[in-house]
């Protein structure tokens, strides 16, 4: 039987972990990539658009159209994550220059054409800074019913023991974004550090993306390699497959648990601000606005992770 694709749009910035989102994407026969658009984080919106172009040639998807997104943030200075390397997809010493051109048209006014043509509503899949969205949400409202669910890898809610940082990176770039796309109604389903840091790429990964003996294989293992150290000195934990995940939870939504809660975020704290602070007991009054991923499939998540890499 075969499986009917889900058409999806990607906004991303690519980044290593964007980057095996996109190709998971491309090769999942349940998957349509319709379109994918760049927003700056990782590293800037040349660097992450260029990755994008560079990304989807050299794995055979170069009829995807790419639109840059927004040059910065909404309101806050522009802050480059450092995980990815100078180019942001560091690692990557034979991905050739890209040939294909992005559209002439920015990443707003495209996800909105590419929404309103839509026969039906579209999943979107977010896995940077949510300031393209924001803008979508703000300029073409009129399309935001075309949005069938929206999944952001963002967020991080419940605190643990160990020493985490009150915000995550994608929340944290944007704060004011975010909570546009909060108030905005459009159904999301956040899948943020508390299970995105449980799927992290150790030894045993490795070992098994050595086996995968292709070009591809091997540029995602120098991807990962570069990745995980850097992780390591940064942030003591491994490569965690952050936008990955976010992406596999639209391919097969089984992966990951959810439970409904209102999320606020905030864009006032001087040193909280970005934070997202869920309301699970419903203290506020409010009613839920996100799906909030709180548990996650680890092995099923690397099966179907590897199983799309070996094509
Ligand atoms: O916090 C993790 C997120 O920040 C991921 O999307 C990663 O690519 C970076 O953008
Ligand atoms: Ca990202």
């Amino acid at each position: 039987m075969s499986i009917q694709a889900k058409p999806i749009l990607i906004d991303c910035d690519p980044g290593h972990d964007d980057a095996v989102a996109l190709v998971m994407a491309h090769r999942s026969p349940a998957i349509e990539l319709l379109g994918v658009t760049t927003t700056c984080g990782n590293a800037g919106i040349d660097k992450t658009t260029r990755n994008a172009l560079r990304i989807l040639e050299f794995i055979g998807a170069g009829n995807v159209p790419v639109a840059a997104g927004c040059v910065r943030p909404l309101t806050r200075p522009l802050v480059l994550g450092t995980a990815d390397g100078p180019s942001g997809l560091e690692g990557s010493k034979y991905l050739p220059d890209p040939t294909m051109t992005i559209e002439p048209v920015h990443a707003v006014d495209f996800l909105a054409r590419m929404l309103s043509k839509a026969p039906e509503p579209i999943d979107f899949v977010a896995t940077g800074p949510l300031t393209n969205v924001a803008l979508l949400v703000m300029k073409y409202p009129q399309v935001l019913a075309k949005i069938k669910h929206l999944t952001w890898m963002g967020g991080v809610f419940y605190r643990k023991s160990e020493i985490i940082s009150p915000t995550e990176f994608n929340a944290f770039c944007d704060p004011e974004a975010l909570k546009i796309v909060l108030e905005s109604g459009v159904p999301i389903t956040m899948v943020g550090l508390d299970v995105t840091r449980r799927v992290l790429i150790e030894e045993p990964q490795f070992e098994e993306l050595a086996k995968i003996d292709t070009p591809l294989g091997r540029l995602v293992v120098d991807w990962l390699r570069y990745y995980d150290k850097l992780h390591r000195r940064t942030m003591n934990i491994g490569g965690a497959m952050h936008d990955p995940l976010a992406l596999a939870a639209v391919i097969d939504p089984t992966l990951i648990t959810t439970r409904p809660a209102h999320i606020a975020v905030d864009v006032g704290g001087a040193y909280t601000f970005g934070a997202t602070v869920a309301d699970f007991w419903g203290t506020r009054g409010e009613k839920p606005n996100a799906e909030i991923a709180v548990d996650v499939d680890v092995e099923r998540f690397f099966d179907l992770m590897f199983s799309l890499l070996r094509g």
